[in-house]
């Protein structure tokens, strides 16, 4: 259909207008929203839904096709609610008497804007709706679960996900993992999941190779921590290294370490984001997505932040089980350093070099260490992830206790040099489940964008089970800002992973005499007969 006809057909149809236009665009319409929730106590639920809906209405999203809001800011456990299953097509805007009344405003506010809004709760279930689960139940009969849920335009529930992996959250989880997508008018189908999932295969990795997903909705309550894993850091990292979007709408609560919102658009980098340094806001963030189909090429924006302050509780990595090793910079130098770091048989080399800076007399600076990990991520009890990562870090002092720390109140350290070259190069054996991704990080909180980078992964062939990555500073580039310049290598449970476990596991994994202890297997076993016969002959 050409565009004139498909306008005059908008201006018969009318309401449907902007639904038929936008399926044949080439990119939609989305809004997230970084949203400080209340903590007014049992009644917050009725203040956050007041201005969840102020937000729906605001000028700032009228172009907008959906809306994400984040993870727990609008309910609590003294006030869950009932969602129906998306297979019964229930509108609770025209149908509420069963549902709280959260979430009968929302389907309304869905329906009187014309939007997709998708929405985390907690949602209560009776267990005799899952006849099929046999595990016991609780003593009040019910299910808690974490829950996104997806209105339409009409307000009907379209969708309903619950979060797999919970961050030591009193949650029940299903009996059996749920892959969530759900279309939209728009043309563009989204996967969905929660928060700490995307440091996991199942949903969200698994959506993009069981289902081939481009579009994925990502409500979040993020606890930054450094280096790796600040919120915008791993969000727009995750969203390079799968080469999808990611609608990504944050929690916004710096005092308690989190914030983070954005639309990152794969290989193209952020369309918008921001990390908070002050209190936290209510803002919906809105852009142009690109479907990826036909995929355009729109200007990215540059972020303008300045660099961290204090009122920002940040979490560290367990630093100290890295193997690490301080790079020597100083004041006023000019300079380059090469090398290999290793832990164990993962090893990583880099190549770094800089130029002078000027700095005032007093001023404060950065440290940086190199340093390398191979084993499962440290963390409280919650699930683990086997990772191997290889990087540069800043620290506030020469000692590792220093590294990952933000620096006191008013305290603004630069680097004692101006980087011109970071180069890191790994090879990673393959797995059965994994992502590599570029990691890095500015002192302002926000990574380095695609254009500021190059990185290459390549399998020299098929039969080697390896991969070589080669992460750099894009030659153009220059940083004296930097905290993070790394390679975060997620290997999941680390099954099936190229040179780990017994030959015979090895082998079910379908790796064929690629390893030097397959083949030596091998040796033997071609030699054997041979010795036998020898010992026999003799
Ligand atoms: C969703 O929101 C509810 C209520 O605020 C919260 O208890 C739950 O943890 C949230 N879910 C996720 C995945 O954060
Ligand atoms: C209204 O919701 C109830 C409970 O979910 C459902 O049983 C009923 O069929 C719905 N009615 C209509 C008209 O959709
Ligand atoms: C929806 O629109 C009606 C009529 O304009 C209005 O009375 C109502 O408050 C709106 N509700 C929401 C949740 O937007
Ligand atoms: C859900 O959680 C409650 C409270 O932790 C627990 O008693 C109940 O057994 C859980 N239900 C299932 C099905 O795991
Ligand atoms: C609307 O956009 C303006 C300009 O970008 C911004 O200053 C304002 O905070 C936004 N309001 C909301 C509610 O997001
Ligand atoms: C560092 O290199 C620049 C040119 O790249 C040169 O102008 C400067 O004098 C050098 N500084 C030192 C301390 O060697």
């Amino acid at each position: 259909m050409d565009s004139k006809r498909l306008l005059l057909l908008c201006i018969i149809q009318g309401l449907l207008c902007s639904v038929g236009y936008s399926a044949n665009l080439d990119y939609y319409t989305a809004g997230v929203v970084e949203f400080r929730q209340s903590i007014l106590g049992l009644d917050a639920w009725s203040e956050n839904l007041e201005a969840y809906v102020e937000i729906i209405h605001s000028a700032n999203a009228s172009a907008t096709d959906i809306i994400v809001f984040p993870e727990s800011t609008l309910n609590a456990l003294g006030s869950t609610t009932f969602v129906p299953s998306p297979e019964d097509g229930i509108n609770p805007c025209l149908n509420g008497t069963h549902y709280e009344e959260f979430l009968v405003t929302l389907s309304c506010a869905a329906r009187n804007s014309s939007k997709y809004i998708v929405i985390n709760l907690t949602e209560k279930q009776k267990c005799e709706d899952t006849p099929d689960d046999p595990r016991p139940c609780a003593s009040n009969g019910l299910n808690i679960f974490n829950t996104n849920v997806v209105f339409d335009r009409q307000g009907v529930v379209v969708s309903r996900y619950r979060k797999v992996h919970l961050y030591a959250e009193s949650k029940n989880l299903t009996y059996r993992p749920e892959l969530v997508t759900f279309e939209t008018d728009f043309g563009v189908t989204f996967g969905q999941f929660i928060c700490f999932d995307i440091l996991f295969y199942t949903p969200a990795h698994q959506l993009i190779v069981e289902q081939g997903i481009t579009d994925f909705v990502y409500p979040t309550m993020w606890f930054s921590q450094l280096p790796f894993l600040t919120a915008v850091q791993i969000q727009q990292g995750w969203a390079y290294a799968q080469n999808v979007n990611l609608l990504a709408a944050g929690a916004s609560r710096p005092s308690v370490g989190s914030t983070g919102t954005g639309i990152f658009h794969g290989r193209q980098g952020t369309l918008t984001s921001v990390m908070k340094h002050d209190n936290g806001e209510r803002a919906i963030y809105v852009a142009q997505v690109p479907k990826i189909t036909r995929r355009g090429r729109r200007s990215l924006q540059e972020s303008r932040q300045t660099a961290a302050s204090t009122n920002f509780y940040m979490m560290r990595d367990a630093l100290e089980i890295y193997q690490t090793q301080l790079l020597q910079l100083d004041v006023g130098t000019n300079g380059s350093s090469s090398g290999q770091i290793c832990q164990g048989s993962f090893c990583c080399n880099y190549e770094v070099a800089w130029r002078e800076r000027e700095s005032p007399v007093n001023a404060k600076f950065y440290s940086y260490r190199v340093g390398v990990y191979d084993g499962v991520r440290q963390d409280q009890n919650v699930d683990a992830n086997y990772i191997r990562n290889c990087g540069l870090f800043a620290c506030l002092g020469p000692a590792i206790e220093e590294c990952g720390l933000l620096p006191e109140e008013g305290v603004y350290p630069q680097s004692p040099v101006i980087f011109t070259q970071l180069v890191i190069k790994v090879t990673y054996p393959e797995s059965r489940e994994f992502l590599l991704i570029p990691d890095t990080l500015r002192d302002n909180l926000m990574p380095l964008e695609p254009s500021q980078f190059e990185w290459l992964q390549e399998q020299s062939s098929k039969e080697s089970y390896h991969h070589e990555v080669s992460f750099s500073l894009a030659e153009t580039q220059e940083l004296d800002n930097l905290l993070t310049f790394a390679v975060y290598g997620n290997y999941y449970d680390n099954q099936c992973t190229f040179g780990v476990g017994t030959e015979q596991e090895q082998l079910a994994c379908g790796y064929k005499g690629g390893s030097s202890s397959l083949r030596s297997l091998g040796l033997w076993l071609t030699l054997m007969p041979l010795i036998l016969l020898g010992l026999r002959s003799r």
